[in-house]
């Protein structure tokens, strides 16, 4: 039965319109302000914000291989009930999704259990271990691009080989930059005052900067496409908005744990351990400088959940690894968007609009024949993040207990409501 959203409102042009949206067969059949409503299903919206469904370019979702940690089903619930109608997962799955057989095992669990889009990485070296290339040709017409996130591709040349392969399949690598050999081994936390405070080992910046510096350079030289994961430093920054200006194929994303928190507010806690770690303040305000000027594309949470207990151990013993789909729009628009400091429009550019141009997916705009992947926003919504109400199998969050102001009120994928909030 078609469906029509009434009461809600756009952004056009920085200001909010009402809207009257009929959907049908997944798809936006009919924008007006006065749509008949008979023999339809008819929801209300109470002027909350309609815009095109986010999608998260680095989630992990765990299946196969690690279904205690979480599964396409918990994982993409989690996702939907964060405002999400797309994710592109990462490949540190087992098997690794480095050949067509084994990418075929991750693509079954997607077909039967995803609730919403899941366009899957193909590894760049086989089992992610930086020596053979992946069998990409094979796997191409499947995946989004090639990662070996978690680990950096140590090798030059293998990561040239990677990046002539991909130019000529037109998908891009994406990158987890890492220099092990810049890295002390059993580092724990960002290399700063909390780690010298309470002798911790600390993870040398320019273990990011350097791999990101390599690999613009191979850019140069291949013309792939590029996308850097998970920025934390302020020197890749200057690095990627310099490679930018030059003209080269490079994106890049940064997580709102990196735009939100330093090592300042790091606690002994499971909460606070990732990989990258959390940086200085000097480097949160820089890629918060980043987003307004363009120099971030995306910002994608790099949602890693592990069981409870891989996260009991504090930071010193913890899995690298926090959950963010849940808590993501709620944080960055109460303390980015509120606070004046990042417009709405600039933030739905990072999580809408340029996740779909950098990678070639459906949808993003609000206009008929479009997908009907709607997330529908409630920006006026007090209310504090309690983990115990994830969807996700994971609970860690250094979130968990903030105040909030807005919360996603629901949302539509291929138009069924796949996500809608209890509160109220
Ligand atoms: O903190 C992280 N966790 N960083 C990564 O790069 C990998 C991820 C994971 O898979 O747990």
């Amino acid at each position: 039965m078609n469906l029509v959203l009434t009461g809600g409102a756009v952004l056009r042009n920085g200001s909010v319109q009402p809207i009257e949206m009929e959907i049908s067969q997944g798809r936006i059949v009919s924008i007006s302000s006065t749509l008949s409503k008979e023999g339809k299903t008819v929801i209300e919206l109470h002027n909350h914000l309609i815009v095109p469904g986010f999608v998260d370019v680095h989630v992990h979702l765990r299946q196969p291989g690690f279904s205690y940690k979480e599964t396409i089903a918990s994982g993409t619930a989690a996702a939907a009930a964060g405002g999400y109608t797309a994710v592109c997962a990462m490949p540190n799955l087992k098997p690794v999704p480095d050949c067509l057989e084994n990418l075929q095992e991750e693509l079954n669990y997607i077909q039967k259990d995803a609730r919403i889009h899941v366009y899957p990485f193909g590894a760049i070296t086989c089992g992610e271990k930086g020596e053979t290339i992946a069998d990409f040709a094979a796997m191409a017409p499947y995946v989004c691009g090639w990662s070996d996130d978690g680990r950096g591709v140590q090798s030059d040349e293998r990561m040239r080989r990677a990046m002539e392969l991909a130019k000529t399949l037109d998908k891009p690598i994406v990158a987890h930059c890492e220099d092990e050999s810049l890295l002390t081994p059993g580092w724990r936390i960002h290399d700063g005052a909390y780690a010298h405070a309470h002798n911790l080992i600390g993870n040398n910046p320019e273990s990011e900067w350097r791999q990101v510096e390599r690999d613009i350079g191979l850019v140069r030289e291949t013309g792939c496409r590029y996308h850097v994961c998970h920025v934390s430093t302020k020197e890749s920054l200057t690095r990627i908005r310099a490679a930018k200006a030059e003209g080269l194929p490079v994106s890049c994303e940064t997580a709102p744990h990196y735009l939100l928190l330093c090592d300042d507010d790091l606690q002994d806690d499971g909460r606070f351990k990732m990989n990258p770690p959390l940086r200085t303040a000097a480097d949160r305000d820089a890629l918060v400088e980043a987003l307004v000027d363009g120099t971030i594309d995306c910002i994608a949470t790099d949602h890693a959940p592990h069981s409870a207990a891989e996260k009991s151990g504090g930071l010193h013993m913890s899995l690298n690894g926090i959950v963010g789909l849940e808590t993501a729009f709620p944080v960055l628009y109460t303390k980015l968007v509120k606070t004046g400091i990042v417009s709405l429009t600039a933030l739905l550019n990072a999580l809408c609009v340029n996740p779909r141009r950098l990678f070639g997916l459906p949808g993003g705009e609000i206009a008929e024949g479009q997908p009907a992947d709607l997330t529908i926003l409630d920006l006026d919504c007090p209310h504090v993040i309690d983990s115990a109400d994830f969807l996700s199998m994971s609970r860690s969050t250094p979130f968990d207990g903030w105040n909030v102001s807005a919360a996603v009120h629901m949302t539509l994928c291929d138009g069924e409501i796949v996500y809608q909030e209890a509160r109220e």
